[in-house]
């Protein structure tokens, strides 16, 4: 359920209140258990989001940064979210490779979808039973109402236990992508929604309302959600 709408005048605001509702919660998770997972879409909105981020005070070796949806290009290519994450967050942390979970393309697209499956379903296995799989989600949404690569006419995969899935998409760049499944983003304690633009206004007021039937609709009817909404 969305808890609240966070709506900025100033770019500066919907950055650092974002950051701060992340640090707060980065901190109170660890309060209560040994380590936070936090998984990361792309796009553009996000992106200097990650970069102030990445220059901020966090137990990082706590924390386990996924990956949650790429597009089939090189991770050098400027529209890999890996690389947009790389060089905005990763890099300035330093981070071990195995606090990294992201599906790396260089291997070719459908092994990276093989191995990405592999490495949640572990990550999976190292919590209790019906403990979320993520901490916290920092997702941004299209104006159809996509999250991560799961988009209105994705189809949902038939094997409920599968957390990683091929996507594609023919209206937004790069048509084939992979993504973590539906069931995989609702298996999250808590998530921030980012939306930036006076094209998406109509989707937060659909969110509020509770009607949309988006794969956005459909998160933040089940997970706990923090919309942050920038008009300009
Ligand atoms: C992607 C995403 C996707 C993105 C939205 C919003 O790789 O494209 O993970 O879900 O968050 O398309 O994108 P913008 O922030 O660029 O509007």
């Amino acid at each position: 359920m969305i808890t609240s709408i966070v709506q900025t005048k100033k770019e500066k605001d919907f950055l650092h209140q974002s950051l701060k509702m992340i640090v707060q919660y980065v901190h109170a998770t660890l309060e209560r258990q040994e380590t936070c997972r936090i998984g990361l879409a792309g796009g553009s909105t996000p992106k200097k989001l990650y970069h102030l981020l990445g220059k901020t005070h966090l137990p990082w070796e706590k924390i386990t940064l996924i990956v949650i949806d790429e597009r089939n290009v090189s991770p050098t290519d400027p529209r890999s979210n890996l690389g947009m994450i790389r060089s905005e967050l990763i890099s300035n942390l330093r981070l071990p490779e195995e606090q990294v979970i992201a599906s790396d393309t260089v291997r070719g697209y459908e092994e990276a979808a093989v191995a990405m499956e592999y490495r949640l379903q572990q990550l999976k296995k190292e919590r209790e039973d019906g403990e979320p799989l993520f901490d916290l989600l920092i997702l941004g949404a299209g104006v159809d109402g996509h999250i991560a690569s799961i988009f209105p006419q994705t189809p949902t995969p038939s094997d409920q236990s599968r957390l990683v899935m091929l996507t594609s998409t023919t209206e937004h760049d790069i048509f084939q992508r992979m993504s973590v499944t539906m069931s995989a983003l609702l298996s999250s304690r808590q998530a921030i929604l980012l939306l930036k633009g006076s094209e998406k206004r109509h989707l937060v007021q659909l969110l509020a309302d509770g009607t949309s039937k988006t794969p956005a609709g459909r998160l933040t009817r089940s997970v706990a959600t923090t919309v942050f909404y920038h008009a300009d």
